[in-house]
């Protein structure tokens, strides 16, 4: 639980705004994924970010290439203002997809794409080498691909193409239309299809209060991949945190501070009004206050007689 968690807003942006429902269990009942307004889920958030910090990179924008689209990542690739994008997928689905085809055999030119996304979905195609080289062959020399699949660090890629069977591919795969679980050599195969990679994470790129405030998963990397046939795997080592992430740790911490004293100080502050409305019903504050007003009254008296004045010289008001 990191400090932001109590905050009673919280941020999604992939719809830009300051959220102050709950976010909505996500697939699974997973907790805090899905953005009660636009229905993003974590990774989308998170490509929304990423899109962001990517977007000077990318230039003037030819053709975005989305592979398996959703409803929440069409609306944050239209905003980068690219000529063309094409939504491509196995399956039809009429609203979402402009081409019906394989990430095996892309129906698209050499290099003419600048930016690609593939989210989970390598995880559901047999030959992902082929998809792999493919995604390397339509890339432009400063094209980008975005991928994201299901991935345990640690671990070897587990995959057995003989196990069709529903069940067993849940138990294995985390889904019956599964055919791996990706582990590091995920990254072997990347390089070996000729893309250069880096990972990231909410945490690395925003500090981990950031992907708190911003209901990211914080430790769920995204490979950011570019056609490098020199590439080689690059060291897990990642430094944390950045000075920036340091930085925005820091302040969203002191948002979380500031607001558990304004809770602590309201908490008392309804103490108080209890009590004195406790006394009150029981007659004692207006009797401290007859008290006190009889009490100042003599002493004003007393210092009438003492001729006009107070102790110190200054006139007495009654
Ligand atoms: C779990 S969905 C992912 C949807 C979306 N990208 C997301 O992150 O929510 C997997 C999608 O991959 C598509 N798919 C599977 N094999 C494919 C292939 N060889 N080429 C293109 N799409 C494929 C399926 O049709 C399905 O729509
Ligand atoms: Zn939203």
């Amino acid at each position: 639980m990191t400090a932001i968690q109590a905050y009673p807003r919280r941020y999604c942006a992939a719809c830009g705004s300051v959220v102050r429902r709950e976010f909505r269990p996500g697939p699974g009942g997973r907790p805090n994924a899905a953005c009660p307004r636009c229905v993003s889920l974590e990774r989308h958030r998170f490509l929304a970010v990423l899109l962001d910090v990517l977007r000077p990179m990318l230039g003037d924008i030819d053709l975005v290439l989305d592979v398996a689209p959703s409803p929440q990542v069409t609306p944050l690739l239209a905003g980068l203002g690219a000529r063309r994008t094409v939504r491509l997928d196995l399956g039809a689905d009429n609203r979402l997809v402009d081409v019906l085809g394989s990430l095996t055999e892309l129906p698209l030119a050499d290099g003419s794409v600048d930016l690609l996304t593939c989210y989970h979905v390598l995880e559901h195609v047999p030959d992902d080498r082929a998809a792999m080289r493919e995604i390397t062959r339509v890339l432009s020399p400063g094209g980008l691909g975005i991928l994201q699949v299901p991935f345990r660090p640690g671990t070897v890629t587990d995959e057995d193409p003989s196990v069709t069977d529903p069940a067993e591919r849940i138990r294995r795969f985390g889904q019956d239309d599964h055919v791996r679980y990706y582990g590091d050599d995920f990254e072997d195969r990347l390089v070996e299809a000729g893309l250069g990679l880096r990972r990231v994470t909410p945490r690395s790129l925003l500090g981990g209060e950031m992907s708190a405030w911003l209901r990211l998963s914080p430790d769920e990397t995204v490979w950011i991949v570019r056609r490098d046939p020199d590439a080689t795997v690059p060291d897990r080592d990642e430094p944390l945190p950045t000075p920036l992430t340091g930085a925005m740790d820091a302040l969203l911490e002191e948002l979380a501070t500031q607001h558990r004293r304004l809770v602590k100080a309201r908490a008392q502050v309804e103490q108080l009004r209890a009590r004195v409305a406790e006394l009150e019903r029981g007659g004692v504050v207006g009797a401290a206050r007859r008290t006190a007003r009889r009490a100042t009254g003599r002493a004003v008296r007393a210092a009438r007689r003492l001729g006009g004045r107070d102790g110190a010289g200054r006139g007495v008001a009654g």
